[in-house]
């Protein structure tokens, strides 16, 4: 039986926000971190590891692939079996809310001899997989799936796969990485072009790893090269903060009057800082410091004070560096002055929920102008939220957290009818607001 939904209200807190705070680690980062673990030699450590369900269930899945992973306090140790070395696995393979880790798995499977069935919560089985299922069928993979490609998947993998070529259908870093992860196992060369760039944190893990890989760019775009069967060798890998989690409490910063706020070790991966030079476009007192590499990946501390936004043009061409972020630029731009279009993001219809109809509608009944034209989202805003309202998350983890920042700074009360699926991605959300300042009960 489930446990009923747990409602949350967000209020305006009678103070600022203030103080600084570490975020949880990066998802694509921890999720990439234990599959390429599984398919090293030798023993991976991660530190900084996302606890969410989402990671956890590519924790379990590489169990049950013969990946021997315990948890030693604060670090994460990954007995990986080598390329190719992963075993049929004895039951379905439950991925939970998380489509990074059902893509990225399809691909890893793919070019296995093995056997293999994939599921997800409803959500999940409501999103396209022949994105990744399409192009995979080229190394010798066969899927079956339910009507429109939905999970659950089955997946024979091919008993010796073929390398891929081919031109990424959309720009996603889940399908390059699951095509990146089936070439692994695969004689010969992977060729992979992306017309628009997309977040490399699977190109970055895999040389980190000891791949051959190489990356030219081509006009705006990349070619990924790999080499197939390599000696992937064990490494450490530090995860940095997400940044995709660390744009809640520097937002709501932004949008409540007299905060600052500073996320300590924030992930700035050029591929995704999109939100934040969005948020400076609009006016936004937000600044870096102490910038560093940590386990290859550019990692800073952020700060947000609050301060007036103004609307801005976000060009379609920017949407892969900052796709799970549109729905808190939209809240931003809910209460900056003048008129923001974020163009085209198309791909936002697909994700955990449609976040293209949802952001609107919450946005809407929090008495917002909002139009949607075509495939652009447009928000006229005059400096203020009335809100007093309830929306629906839908088991949209950054929709629900979205919401909530409207709430910290709208006039009235906003709630959310279900927070657990927060936990999904970012634990301890409501904790780390509330030590901030924020009023969430
Ligand atoms: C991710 C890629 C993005 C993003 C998702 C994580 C990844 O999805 O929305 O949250 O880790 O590769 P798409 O590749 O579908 O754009």
């Amino acid at each position: 039986m489930h446990a009923p939904p747990i409602p949350l209200v967000a209020r305006r807190p009678a103070a600022s926000l203030a103080g600084a705070v570490r975020v949880s680690g990066e998802k694509s980062i921890s999720h990439r971190a234990l599959m390429f673990g599984a398919l090293a030699i030798g023993e991976t450590r991660i530190t900084g590891l996302l606890e969410g369900e989402d990671v956890l269930r590519t924790a379990a899945a590489m169990r049950a692939l013969g990946a021997d992973i315990v948890q030693d306090g604060a670090t994460w140790r990954v007995a990986g079996r080598g390329v190719g070395g992963l075993i049929e696995p004895a039951d379905i393979l439950d991925m939970g809310n998380s489509g990074t880790a059902a893509r990225l798995l399809t691909g890893m499977l793919a070019s296995h001899d093995l056997f293999a069935v994939i599921t997800g919560d409803a959500s999940l089985r409501g999103r396209p997989m022949r994105r990744v299922t399409d192009p995979l069928e080229a190394c010798g993979a066969r899927f079956t799936s339910r009507a429109g490609g939905r999970l659950p998947l089955a997946i024979e993998g091919a008993r010796d796969a073929l390398p891929i070529e081919c031109q990424l259908p959309v720009a996603s870093a889940q399908v390059k990485s699951a095509l990146l992860l089936a070439g692994l196992n695969a004689r010969g060369q992977t060729r992979i072009e992306e017309p628009t760039p997309t977040r490399d944190h699977s190109e970055n893990m895999l040389r980190h790893f000891g791949a051959d890989l190489t990356v030219e760019t081509m006009g705006a775009g990349r070619v990924i090269t790999l080499q197939g069967q390599p000696d992937l060798r064990a490494r450490d890998v530090i995860v940095p903060g997400d940044p995709s989690s660390a744009a809640f409490p520097l937002v709501a910063a932004l949008l409540v009057p007299g905060s600052a706020v500073t996320v300590l070790g924030v992930g700035l991966n050029p591929l995704r800082a999109g939100l934040f030079q969005a948020l400076r476009e609009m006016g936004a007192d937000l600044t870096v410091a102490n910038r560093r590499v940590e386990g290859g990946e550019p990692v800073g501390d952020l700060t947000a004070r609050h301060g007036a936004l103004t609307g801005i043009d976000v060009s379609l061409d920017r949407a892969p560096s900052m796709i799970d972020e549109y729905p808190i630029l939209a809240i931003a731009a809910a209460f900056a002055h003048g008129t923001t279009r974020l163009r085209g993001p198309g791909e936002l219809r697909v994700k955990e929920s449609d976040r293209m109809a949802a952001t609107a509608a919450i946005l809407a009944a929090a008495g917002v102008r909002v139009q949607i034209e075509g495939d652009d989202l447009l928000i006229h805003g005059d400096g203020r939220v009335a809100g007093g309202c309830t929306a629906a998350t839908l088991m949209d983890h950054r929709l629900a957290m979205s919401v909530l920042v409207l709430g910290l700074a709208a006039d009235a009360p906003v709630a959310v009818d279900a927070a657990a699926f927060i936990d999904t991605d970012f634990p301890g959300f409501a904790v780390l607001m509330r030590n901030l300042g924020a009023d969430l009960s």
